[in-house]
């Protein structure tokens, strides 16, 4: 099972949507590509996807020179695209333009203990990274509940993230949990849910019963698993019987907002021109647009084990960055022929760089056709994005007509 599998069974399918949001603050590069875009075009293949451009999380940092943002915001596209992110399998939007994201992050505020909020790691973590900003605001310290609204206006259920966004992923299930456990309650509720199950016929409320039986007294996960199908399938009950049953079965009140789970980026360590993880603050980075002179410029001048001062001084490659190129990018071959050349002083540094220019030039190559075609034809990226909002906007309505159902907000309509 790999990591993906794994997270999924945590999951009812009804909620195996994927969600994931960048922050428009510039160019993507290969780091992009090999942390976040290579997965999220395999994932597309496998769940309904939704990707989107933060920019409202942009402005919690960027507040003070939002200038950046419109332009960073078509690139951003741009990028997507040229990488394979491809419009037909997922939902690319852009946040600002679905304004229910602020609605229900105003309504998640009104749960959310402020202790919540400043416990998460990045609050401080970022506050002292940024020092030049003032990051003391109101929008900055409740951007992680944000975030929480922008994964479950779509009921997400899988979140692919790195490492330094579990803790918000976290805290949107502690949330998840407050919401569910404050509006989910019905005086009630058990009678509802044993009505709600009948209406999915005799024969399903008796399977039910017995996998919720299962479930509850003896922790069996595959009639938990079986039940969630079971629901799945049914097309004949309302929303709000779904919940409950959901609700039910897993000895809750209603599950208005499920909980998500992080979706961890298998750990691809993309190096930087200097060694360090490829980032835009190290300045260390290779455009997903550069062209194949920009590549063989910026690799020629990489630096290489110090040990090689002259060509034949022999060297050591776990002291180079340019093997942590090859390590992503060589197969064994050519891994082989690096560490033997190297150390024996064999090959040059300039022989050794070639290969992984060629694979770089070579992976870059179709990403900055698509990069062309697309800049060269605006209307098509906006329809694709326009679209997408559209699509994005159906989901969040439905998911916001339940929210303020349950909160008391629909007295007239
Ligand atoms: N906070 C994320 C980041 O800085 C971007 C983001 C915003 C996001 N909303 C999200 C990621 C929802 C996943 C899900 O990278
Ligand atoms: Fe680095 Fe290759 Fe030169 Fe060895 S030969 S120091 S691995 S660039």
């Amino acid at each position: 099972m790999d990591s993906n599998e794994l997270s999924l069974s945590k999951v009812a399918n009804q909620h195996a949507r994927v969600l994931s949001g960048m922050r428009p603050t510039g160019r993507l590069h290969l780091g992009h590509y090999h942390g976040v875009l290579k997965n999220w075009v395999e994932l597309q293949h496998e769940y309904p996807c939704f990707f989107f451009i933060a920019d409202w999380h942009a402005l919690t940092t960027h507040y003070d020179d939002p200038s950046i943002i419109p332009g960073s915001v078509w690139d951003m596209v741009i990028d997507w695209l040229a990488a394979g992110v491809n419009p037909n399998e997922a939902t690319l939007f852009v946040q600002s333009r679905v304004p229910e994201h602020a609605e229900l992050h105003l309504l998640l505020s009104m749960i959310t203990p402020l202790g919540w909020l400043e416990r998460v790691p990045s609050y401080k973590d970022q506050q002292e990274k940024l020092k030049e900003k003032d990051l003391a605001t109101y929008g900055f310290l409740g951007y992680p509940l944000l975030q929480s609204a922008d994964i479950m206006l779509y009921k997400a259920g899988l979140v692919p993230v790195g490492e330094d966004q579990v803790a918000h992923v976290e805290l949107t299930r502690e949330v998840a949990r407050r919401f569910n456990h404050i509006y989910g309650k019905e005086a009630d509720f058990g009678d509802k849910a044993e009505t709600a199950a009948k209406k999915m016929g005799k024969k399903n409320a008796r399977l039910y019963a017995r996998y919720r039986k299962e479930w509850q007294e003896r922790g069996d996960e595959e009639a938990l698993a079986a039940a969630r199908a079971l629901l799945e399938g049914q097309q004949n009950i309302t929303v709000s019987d779904r919940d409950r049953l959901f609700g039910y079965l897993e000895g809750s009140g209603k599950v208005i907002l499920p909980e998500p789970q992080p979706l961890l980026t298998r750990a691809s360590k993309m190096p930087g021109l200097d060694g360090q993880k490829m980032s835009k603050s190290y300045g260390n980075t290779i455009s997903l647009r550069a062209d194949p002179d920009e590549v063989s410029q910026q690799m020629r001048t990489m630096p290489t084990d110090p040990a090689r001062v002259r060509r034949n001084d022999p060297g050591d490659p776990s002291k180079c960055p340019v093997w942590q190129f090859h390590e992503v990018y060589s197969d064994k071959q050519v891994c082989d022929w690096v560490q033997e050349g190297c150390r024996s002083a064999s090959i040059g540094c300039v022989d050794c760089k070639q290969p992984v220019i060629d694979a770089v030039v070579n992976e870059l190559q179709p990403m900055r056709e698509r990069a062309a075609e697309f800049e060269s034809d605006p209307d098509v990226v906006r329809t694709i994005i326009n679209e997408g909002c559209e699509a994005a906007r159906e989901v969040a309505y439905d998911t916001m007509t339940e929210v303020r159902e349950v909160m008391s907000l629909e007295a007239i309509r």
